[in-house]
């Protein structure tokens, strides 16, 4: 049995140790390819393998049909956008993701951004803290959850809205629910972005929802550039010179942003949310463990294309 690791953004060597040890003690065989720089070399890495191990690189129908041997593919991450989930379950592939894994990693990362725009992304000039400000918080997955946990101890006023999650489990965590989006960004003076990007979330976040936050309003992305509404951000940082982005993820109109809105935006130079050798190490192990009790135990708790 072979287990690919294929990360065109390489994990921790600490995971990968991690990663070897449960491959090897499973009594099978692991390769790895590493910041490859095109897709021949991972048509041709997933030629003969059996299990792949993925972050946010492209698993397409290509892909996949080049995998002939391949029965799981997981994405050790939360987010599995990246994942031709209709060709995986054509080929008979289980896909699975690692959820939580990464999530605390994500999560400290928004405060970063936040204290960030906070202090005008640190150019010297008088900033605003985090304390008794309002916080929303967009979709309460793994991550939304661990920023609500952060945000307690700076002392905000948490709100979330997700319409997949029952409101007594955001009230359990001390989080007040809203039920409409309009209110969560009229409501709120920072709002944190942690939708999946799918066809529903596509584009959805764009100069109406921003438009209507209040003065001073900052929105962190660490999510997915696919779920803005570019166009729409930039008539909205236009109009509103008092609003800021901020994110983990490089938008299309990157170059644009930074020209026309200088001291209000920032973008990581690639997307770094997970990049922690703790996150690594937790979802790289995660998605070894889960391969081995694939084949072991016929085990798909995780599966995503049911
Ligand atoms: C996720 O969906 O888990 C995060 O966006 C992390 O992605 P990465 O593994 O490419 O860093």
């Amino acid at each position: 049995m072979t287990v690919l690791v294929a990360t065109e953004k390489p994990f921790a060597k600490t995971a990968i140790d991690g990663i070897k040890k449960v491959i090897d003690d499973a009594g099978y065989k692991l390769e790895l390819l590493e910041k490859y720089t095109s897709k021949e070399e991972l048509l041709k890495a997933v030629e003969n393998v059996e299990a792949l191990i993925v972050r946010s690189d492209k698993v397409d129908s290509e892909v996949l049909d080049a995998a002939k041997q391949l029965k799981i593919v997981v994405r050790a991450g939360a987010g599995y956008d990246n994942i031709e989930l209709a060709a995986a379950t054509k080929h008979g592939i289980v896909v699975e993701n690692t959820p939580g894994q990464n999530s605390n990693a994500v999560a400290e990362l928004v405060f970063g951004l936040a204290i960030m725009a906070g202090r005008n992304m640190f150019d010297g000039s008088t900033g605003s803290e985090l304390k008794d400000k309002t916080l929303g918080i967009h979709a309460f997955g793994q991550v939304g959850r661990n920023v609500a946990r952060i945000a307690k101890g700076f002392d905000m006023a948490v709100s979330a809205l997700d319409p997949y999650c029952p409101a007594e489990v955001i009230e359990a965590a001390g989080v007040t629910p809203i039920t409409d989006l309009k209110a969560l960004y009229s409501g709120n003076k920072i709002v944190s972005l942690h939708i999946p990007a799918t066809d529903e979330t596509k584009k959805s976040v764009g100069y109406e929802l921003l438009t209507l936050m209040p003065k001073g309003g900052i929105l962190v992305n660490t999510a997915r550039k696919e779920v803005i509404d570019e166009e729409g951000l930039m008539k909205a940082l236009r109009e509103r010179p008092d609003l800021k982005y901020v994110a983990d993820v490089k938008p299309d109109k990157a170059a644009e942003m930074e020209e026309e809105f200088k001291g209000r935006v920032f973008f990581t130079p690639k997307k770094l949310g997970a990049q922690t050798a703790e996150a690594n190490i937790n979802a790289g192990i995660a998605a070894a463990r889960q391969i081995v009790a694939f084949f072991k135990d016929g085990d798909k708790r995780f599966q995503v294309n049911k």
